[in-house]
């Protein structure tokens, strides 16, 4: 323990010492990197759009990105989570998302640009809580027996369909939000923008 700690001391020190010396170099090489920091930094808190890989994200799974600080949900729905949608299609308040705005390329059956792939916002369109993922079905969610999967929101008990449609009687007045995006390739979305230099 004190002879590493003695070797930290001798490795700070000549750290302190490399430091020293270098000077002006040294603060050359740091100040080009935090300036093209901050543009990215700025562009972020301004709403530039956010590019994800999904490479990895396989069916039944979902993941979360940050987009102008809200919560984007991205799931890779199975092809029986996509077969649910039509089954809860008379609970849902708007099942063709009639009430809200969203990309016209959302306007089908499954809400997305992809059957299986689902982007949407994860903040409910109550009061803004941060509903939970209720993937399991029936009784073992904990929901509802009959429940087909989807969102609950914890905070007034708004439910959500895989789609993201509020289901009927519930404080959410509409949909959980699409946001614009598009896909760059197979595995990568861009969220934010959905068209080429838009
Ligand atoms: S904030 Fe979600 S139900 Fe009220």
């Amino acid at each position: 323990m004190s002879s590493e700690g003695k070797v930290d001391c001798g490795r700070r020190r000549l750290l302190v010492a490399t430091a020293a010396a270098g000077g002006v170099a040294g603060i050359a090489t740091v100040v080009p990197f935090v300036a093209s920091m901050l543009p990215s930094e700025r562009a972020k808190s301004a709403g530039a759009p956010v590019e994800v890989d999904i490479s990895k994200l396989v069916p039944g799974q979902m993941m979360t990105v940050e987009w102008r600080g809200k919560p984007v949900w991205i799931i890779n729905r199975t092809p029986e989570m996509i077969e649910s949608l039509k089954k809860v299609t008379e609970k849902i308040s708007d099942p063709k998302s009639e009430k809200e705005q969203q990309p016209e390329y959302c306007k089908n059956e499954t809400r997305s640009i992809k059957p299986a792939i689902m982007v949407v916002v994860g903040i409910c369109t109550h009061l803004g809580c941060s509903p939970s993922e209720k993937f399991k079905t029936g009784a073992e969610s904990g929901v509802d027996p009959e429940w087909a999967g989807g969102f609950l929101c914890p905070c007034h008990g708004s439910t959500f369909d895989l789609a993201g449609r509020v289901y009927k009687g519930k404080p959410a007045p509409i949909n959980l939000e699409v946001p614009q995006h598009m896909y760059l390739s197979d595995a990568r979305i861009l969220i934010g923008e959905d068209k080429k230099g838009a």
